[in-house]
């Protein structure tokens, strides 16, 4: 059988051969890192997702090795795929930068700025976008939308003011469980998500639409202000679940013993994370029900990214490598080593900065003051540098 065709394509700067059909987004999150544009509506556990939020949009410099041109507007990374020797620019390109930092404006004219109330804080989307991309103020003078109290269920805690019209928990409810009951109503500005007669979401799959809710629009009920998710310690469990459609694998969120919440797994891209090459979706029963450690077997703790505030004051031991030259240098001796004060005229050990009254300054480096008068006398020689009035 004759190897698959691969496509060539460097996106900032960094080349890399995917499937034909690969999205630029997926190709991007091939080489990882900053280079991957932020997603806020595609998952790729989702049929038909994304192309809603414009958080991924992408400047194409060549189209493909057969036709070079650039394309002549940014794209949505998650709905064009690549094509052979297509070049991307993402965080290379000031125009990418500058249209996500007006998506993000946009996103947030009407979201709330609650966060230190919210319970989707330190895991939330948007905030990280606020942070990377946001500005300190908002140039938007008019009233913030906001929307009727509506119920949705026992579960899942509905706070339509921090919507952005995703649509992930509409496909969630289309592909993960029996019937839809809700859906986006209405057009333009006044687009809610809406269970229509306010009928409650409730069958066995629909605690995922929390998990897949990029901010904090859909939030648990059994969780809800009960803790911040940064006290909390994660931890990966499994149980074996009757439920044929549940992977059983869970992270559970402790405080102590006690389970305080119980989510899907999460991958580096925040969906949910892929068993055997499913998606490993949890049921409800899972989810809700099963808030006992005894009724999991935990697996040990949860990794999670060295960035995320989740992270923060869990790993108490911080391990430091001990690592020699000759270790790093994969065992063979460096050639030179040079002793940083021999070549250094400013790091002087004969000075000993504790022994200075007051802060020390150029003038207490012994070195340093004969650099100053070596560079006083070409001052002198040559004339000094016109000082400003
Ligand atoms: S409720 Fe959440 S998942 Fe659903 S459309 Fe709004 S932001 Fe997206
Ligand atoms: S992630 Fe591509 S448009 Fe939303």
């Amino acid at each position: 059988m004759s190897e698959q065709q691969k496509f060539k394509v460097t996106i900032d700067n960094i080349t890399i051969d995917v499937a034909p059909g690969t999205s630029i987004l997926n190709a991007a999150r091939q080489i990882g890192g900053d280079v991957t544009p932020p997603a806020m509506c595609y998952y790729s556990k989702l049929e038909g997702s994304g192309g809603k939020c414009r958080t991924c949009l992408v400047e194409v410099a060549a189209g493909s090795a057969a036709d070079p041109r650039p394309m002549p507007k940014l794209v949505a990374s998650c709905r064009t795929n690549v094509m052979d020797g297509m070049i991307v620019k993402n965080i290379t390109s000031d125009k990418v930068i500058d249209a996500r930092n007006g998506v993000v404006e946009f996103l947030l004219i009407n979201h709330p700025l609650d966060c230190p109330i919210c319970d989707q804080a330190g895991e939330c989307y948007l905030q990280d976008l606020g942070y990377d991309h946001g500005k300190e103020g908002t140039r938007y003078e008019f009233k913030r939308r906001t929307f009727g109290k509506e119920d949705i269920g026992p579960y899942i805690q509905l706070h339509m003011t921090r919507c952005i019209l995703c649509y992930r928990c509409t496909y969630v409810a289309d592909q993960l469980t029996d019937k839809r009951v809700h859906g986006i109503l209405d057009r333009g500005d006044h687009s809610e998500i809406s269970t229509y007669i306010s009928k409650a979401i409730d069958n066995d799959f629909s605690g995922n639409m929390i998990d897949v809710c990029p901010v904090g629009a859909l939030t648990d009920k059994t969780f809800r202000f009960k803790n911040r998710v940064w006290f909390t310690k994660p931890v990966d469990a499994h149980r074996n679940c009757e439920n044929p459609k549940c992977c059983g694998k869970a992270t559970l969120w402790l405080r102590g013993e006690e389970v305080y919440r119980v989510t899907s797994r999460k991958d580096e891209w925040g969906e949910v994370q892929s068993f055997e090459g499913k998606p490993g979706w949890i049921c409800n029963t899972c989810r809700f029900d099963k808030k006992k450690t005894s009724d999991w077997t935990v697996e040990g703790i949860t990794k999670i990214g060295r960035h995320s505030v989740i992270g923060a004051n869990k790993y108490k031991t911080l391990v430091m490598p001990n690592e020699t030259i000759k270790e790093i240098m994969g065992g063979r001796d460096p050639r030179l080593l040079m002793d940083i004060h021999t070549i250094s005229e400013v790091n002087s050990p004969v000075v000993h900065l504790d022994k200075v009254p007051g802060a020390p300054h150029q003038q207490d480096f012994a070195h340093t003051a004969d650099i100053i008068k070596e560079d006083t006398d070409v001052a002198e020689q040559f004339g000094k540098p016109e000082e400003k009035e």
